[in-house]
């Protein structure tokens, strides 16, 4: 039999602080700090402890090239290395070893930055809630628990040195982008009217054009730019209340322009699912529409391969995604928002994705605002004492 370690591992030595009884008998010091070895290999999609031997095992094994069974009993001893086969930290050709070899075999045809793909793995929540009844913090009670954060602007230059701007001109921008705000009280009851969803979604995440740009290669033309033009990005459509389509999850093809049924399910089902996957914000919950952002990571890293700067890129691809959508909420009267603060794990089971292939990035949504506001907001020229002062502009263009 053959063996070879998995193809990414990052182990951590860990320090655990705990208090120590017997000193605290003895009146000395009660903090103890235990160490301990945690691997973290993406394809198994959980940290695992390690002993020493296994430690030395691991480090002393290549993830390229197979090499014989008996010859790393030897040097580690038999039980150690069937003990990392069994934890799927080590390889095997055997047959029944080819579930977790699989896993590791889809891990390399990605093309992940080992760095990224350990960042992605590990940071992805299950079950995060806000906490019931919790509300947005207010920046005056963020003041109060941390005190006042790093000052908003940053001078440079020499003191009298800067070149003053002519105040902007106003333009067609203007009206929409001074429109456009985070909501946080969505109208529980609005429904969307299907033509205004088909907008929104057709331009942020339609594609405008399709073009052959090699033999079996195409690109798509979106509004929004792409690193590498690859546009990996796919909206995945959690519909509460929207006219004429039952609640339920969606795929929205770009191309087809259509919404593909993946899940049905009533509309309290779809308000569970709404609160779980944005981690009980539940100011977030009541908006009509939701749309996750999740990366075809392979779409990017075909070109960018095991790229340090590509899960960055994807990032960025989803947060101009979310602004043209902001916008286009907007200039449809209604606010939008954006978060990060999401379950993965939820969402991946929800959509069948598979992290290794499929990074969840965000959730974006929008609806009608409520009546009445619960929760903060900054909406342009409030009232609120927290809102900005107005700009000055030359002319009334918005
Ligand atoms: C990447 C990103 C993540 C965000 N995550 C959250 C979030 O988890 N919860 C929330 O209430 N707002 C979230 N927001 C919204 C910001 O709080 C909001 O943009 C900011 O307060 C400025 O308000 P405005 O968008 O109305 O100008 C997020 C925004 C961005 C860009």
């Amino acid at each position: 039999m053959k063996i070879r370690r998995c193809a990414v591992l990052y182990i951590e030595p860990r320090e655990e602080l705990g208090i120590d009884l017997a000193a605290l008998f003895r009146g000395a010091g009660t903090l103890a700090a235990t160490m301990r070895w945690i691997a973290m290999a993406p394809h198994l999609d959980a940290e695992v402890e390690l002993s020493d031997a296994q430690l030395l095992a691991v480090g002393g094994l290549g993830q390229s090239v197979w090499t014989e069974r008996a010859a790393s009993e030897e040097r580690f001893g038999q039980a150690t290395i069937a003990q990392l086969l069994a934890l799927g930290l080590v390889l095997s050709d055997a047959p029944e070893a080819a579930a977790m070899r699989e896993r590791d075999e889809k891990l390399r045809l990605q093309h992940w930055s080992p760095l990224s793909l350990l960042a992605h793995t590990f940071s992805r929540w299950s079950d995060m809630r806000a906490g019931a009844g919790v509300q947005f913090s207010t920046y005056q009670e963020l003041v109060a628990l941390s005190g006042p954060p790093p000052p908003s602007t940053v001078g440079h230059g020499a003191d009298g040195q800067a070149i003053p701007l002519p105040a902007p001109l106003g333009g067609q921008l203007d009206a929409t982008m001074f429109a456009r705000y985070t909501g946080r009280n969505f109208d529980p009851r609005a429904v969307l009217a299907l033509d205004v969803v088909a907008r929104l979604l057709q331009r942020t995440f339609g594609a405008q054009e399709l073009r052959e740009v090699g033999p079996g290669a195409h690109a798509l033309k979106k509004l929004s730019p792409s690193a590498g033009g690859l546009h990996p990005i796919e909206a995945y459509v959690l519909v509460q209340r929207v006219d004429g389509v039952a609640p339920g999850l969606y795929h929205y093809h770009p191309v087809a322009h259509t919404l593909e049924p993946m899940t049905t399910m009533d509309g309290a089902q779809a308000r569970v699912l709404a609160l779980q996957f944005v981690a009980d914000q539940q100011w977030f919950a009541d908006a009509p529409m939701l749309v996750v952002m999740a990366a075809r990571v392979l779409r990017n890293f075909w070109k960018y391969r095991n790229h340090p700067k590509a899960y960055k890129a994807i990032s960025l691809d989803a947060g101009h995604l979310s602004q043209t959508f902001y916008l286009l909420a907007a200039e449809a009267g209604m606010p939008a928002f954006v978060t990060a603060a999401i379950n993965e794990r939820a969402i991946e089971r929800a959509l069948a994705l598979d992290h290794l292939g499929d990074a969840v990035v965000a959730i974006c949504g929008c609806g009608p605002a409520a009546a009445t506001r619960t929760t903060i907001e900054l909406r342009y020229g409030d009232p609120d004492p927290g809102s900005l002062p107005p700009p000055a502009a030359k002319s009334a263009g918005r």
